[in-house]
């Protein structure tokens, strides 16, 4: 692939912008700096990297991102009363079409997934494709055995038919719970909570399929995800 089109394909502008980065030795391949839009160079080999202003990047024919989401960043490209998630990633990620895969409300933070990969975005949203999703909520009283068995068996939330279950509840103190969903309502967890009779004061995403926040990441900060994260995202079950 030439590397205005590596530079392209990569989120790095148009393709007139792509050539005035490469014609002002603004971009390096290993150790050498190219000024030839034309070049040729392996870009689908996994290991193959360039560097922009000294900033190395992988070529990926698709992106795939684990966020730390911090509260009070929205998960939209056009935010309406918060900052976008996206002011926390570098710009060529939302320039090459990268969208949330789901959407955390302002204040709820933890594992937001990216991509601009169109069927994995879709197949991690799908109300068909039942994916796992544990959360962690922090509630405003105690947690007791009738709001958790409440939470377990079914509540029934405002303007849907069905009840809906937690496909698992577990205290994790006092006023703290885990709870495991597969759907993606809006404001589910929070609504599943108030209609068990407690209050959500604070939400925190830990999991989707069998993949776990790492936590040495710390809030605000992303990743690339690997294949083996991809491996774990798809492993769970129903995933
Ligand atoms: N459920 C909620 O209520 N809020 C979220 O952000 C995610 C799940």
């Amino acid at each position: 692939m030439n590397l205005e089109s590596i530079l392209f394909t990569q989120g790095f502008g148009s393709r007139r912008q792509c050539r005035a980065l490469i014609a002002d030795a603004r971009v390096t391949i290993g150790d050498t700096v190219c000024t030839d839009a034309d070049a040729d160079f392996p870009a689908e080999d996994t290991s193959f990297c360039f560097s922009v202003d000294g900033v190395m990047w992988p070529y990926r024919e698709h992106a795939y991102l684990l966020l730390n989401k911090p509260a009070g960043y929205e998960c939209s490209r056009d935010p309406q009363h918060h900052l976008s998630v996206f002011s926390l990633l570098p710009p060529q990620f939302a320039e090459r079409g990268v969208q949330c895969v789901g959407r955390l409300d302002q204040d709820t933070t933890g594992l937001l997934l990216l991509s601009d990969d169109g069927k994995f975005v879709h197949l991690f949203t799908s109300p068909k494709r039942k994916v796992p999703k544990v959360y962690v909520a922090s509630t405003r009283h105690p947690v007791d055995d009738t709001q958790l068995s409440l939470l377990r068996n079914g509540v029934l939330l405002h303007g849907e038919s069905k009840p809906v279950a937690a496909v698992d509840a577990q205290l994790r103190g006092e006023r703290s719970l885990a709870l495991t969903v597969m759907e993606g309502k809006y404001h589910q967890v929070k609504r599943m909570i108030a209609a068990a009779g407690n209050r959500c004061e604070a939400l925190h995403r830990e999991r989707v399929g069998g993949l776990a926040l790492p936590a040495t990441l710390a809030p605000g900060a992303w990743q690339w995800l690997d294949e083996a994260a991809l491996e774990a995202l798809r492993s769970a079950p129903n995933a």
